[in-house]
């Protein structure tokens, strides 16, 4: 009853009203940047974080050149991890996404993309941060 053209309402609704689309800029010192792709079937996902000084997620932003799971995927995910900590938000796992959205088997790498989306943007802001402290403490 929730399905259409095979995906459930969730998809179709993240798909067709997409949140938090763009990115940030990657010079911005309070931002990570992940930008991962599936081997699969060579989409594209790419997620902006913005960090404030307690290390919340203050916002976020997707761009997704890929399948209707894969947008769906990352537009939750950006919902989902809004106000988490960078712990909490490296801790979701791409099944809960799948779960959440009702992926079948075969889009389950859409979600994994999400996953691997998030923990690469906050890889990136902390390699970021260890560069600017340790600039800072004149090791550089
Ligand atoms: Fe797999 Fe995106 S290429 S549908
Ligand atoms: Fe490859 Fe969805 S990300 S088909």
């Amino acid at each position: 009853t929730t399905q259409r053209r095979g995906y459930h309402e969730k998809v179709i609704d993240h798909y067709e009203n997409p949140r938090n689309v763009g990115s940030f800029l990657k010079t911005d010192k309070d931002v990570g940047i992940g930008l991962v792709g599936a081997p699969a079937c060579g989409d594209v996902m790419k997620l902006s974080i913005k960090v404030n000084e307690d290390g919340i997620i203050e916002d976020v932003r997707f761009k997704t050149f890929g399948c209707g799971s894969a947008i769906a995927s990352s537009s939750y995910m950006t919902e989902r991890v809004k106000g988490m900590t960078l712990e909490q938000a490296g801790q979701i796992k791409n099944t809960e996404i799948a779960q959440e959205l009702c992926l079948p088997p075969v889009k389950l790498h859409c979600s994994m993309l999400a996953e691997d989306a998030i923990k690469s943007a906050i890889k990136n802001y902390r390699s970021k941060r260890e560069a600017t402290g340790n600039r800072a403490a004149g090791h550089i």
